[in-house]
């Protein structure tokens, strides 16, 4: 008799907070779609993340459906994936109390995106922004996730989360998956092409990140100004060449080809060599995505079908793990 072995899954997220970058597509968003014949996958719009810092009402209204549109748009699949918005699954916030109960104050200082959000927001450091990874960690832990496709700047948040998991399960016993972190192999951190030294993001000035809903003419005057330089040698070397090395990695995510065989073939080439095949490659990646999303956007009621759709299966999953861990605490059961 066949057997059903049933897969493993995976849940990630990414923030309505602006438009996704070309880091967001490389280090996050593409691998999602690769992974969606192994894995079981829930794939979430983290708007209740998005509001740690202010946002305007009908901007955020406007990028989560864009994002919803974006990940069709990069062939994610609504039946095979599960997407949707966080804030209409009320267990997110159900099980971020439940959480925050088991979570230190001390271990949330140490969280270096506080640190820098803080700083960057002085005039609004809530204490959303403050236990913003317990958010997190449950949304991952409803799922009971094994996999957490990201890019590098969650690993301390994973971290964080599979501390509370331990935690919990050693209290209660069998209540969380312990997930693990998924990572690709180039551009897990794709880098500001304005200061290469900071990852780039969508929130920060926009000539440093190329969003993936720019045209072929914005893709070509950002990469022509991207900073690099002045010793005129390609070679890829993080630490004493920031910019010419992001350039070097984009490329290789984008095409595929290695790293030390693009630094090979560009070695007697010039810099404007190198920004031109980035030029290419980024507009050859973004055009079909940008057609299939204009498709998307035109069609609301499929958009709201999808999300409406996708709350509804998470919210079942999402159900069992908060019942499971309400009654191990000792709440008396619905
Ligand atoms: P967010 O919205 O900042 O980013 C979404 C995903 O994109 C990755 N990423 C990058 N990868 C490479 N280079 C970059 N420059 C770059 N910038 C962003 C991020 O690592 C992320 O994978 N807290 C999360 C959203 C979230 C989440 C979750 C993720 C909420 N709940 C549960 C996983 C699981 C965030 O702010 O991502």
């Amino acid at each position: 008799m066949e057997q059903t072995v049933r897969k493993q899954r995976i849940l990630s997220g990414i923030q309505p907070s602006g438009t996704p970058t070309l880091g967001n597509y490389i280090g996050a968003m593409r691998n999602w779609k690769l992974l969606e014949d192994e894995y079981d996958c829930l794939y979430m719009i983290a708007d209740l993340h998005a509001i740690t810092v202010r946002q305007e009402p009908a901007k955020l209204r406007q990028q989560s459906i864009q994002l919803l549109a974006l990940l069709l748009a990069i062939g994610l699949d609504p039946e095979k994936n599960v997407l949707f918005f966080q804030s209409h699954v009320p267990q997110h916030a159900q099980m971020n109390w439940l959480l925050n109960c088991y979570t230190y104050m001390g271990e949330m200082s140490r969280m270096t995106q506080f640190k820098d959000k803080s700083a960057k927001h002085a005039d609004n450091i809530n204490c959303g922004l403050f236990t913003y990874p317990v958010l997190m960690a449950g949304d991952i832990l409803l799922y009971q996730a094994n996999l957490v496709p990201v890019g590098v700047d969650q690993t301390q948040h994973l971290e964080i989360c599979r501390d509370i998991a331990a935690r919990v399960n050693g209290l209660y016993s069998g209540v969380f998956t312990i997930p693990e972190g998924y990572y690709p192999k180039v551009g897990a951190r794709v880098m500001s092409l304005q200061e290469p030294t900071r990852k780039m993001s969508k929130s920060d000035a926009d000539d440093s990140f190329i969003s993936i809903l720019d045209g072929p003419d914005t893709v070509r005057r950002k990469i022509r100004r991207a900073v690099t330089d002045s010793d005129g040698e390609i070679r890829f070397d993080p630490e004493n060449k920031p910019g010419v090395s992001n350039l070097l990695s984009i490329l290789s995510a984008l095409t595929g080809e290695t790293i030390d065989s693009l630094a090979e073939s560009f070695a007697d080439k010039g810099y404007g060599d190198l920004k031109s095949a980035v030029t290419d490659a980024t507009i050859e990646t973004l055009v079909p995505i940008q057609t299939s999303f204009n498709q998307y956007m035109a069609d609301k009621a499929y958009l709201e079908s999808v999300y409406r759709t996708g709350a509804e299966r998470a919210s079942r999953i999402a159900e069992r793990t908060l019942a499971k861990l309400m009654k191990k605490i000792g709440f008396i059961a619905k």
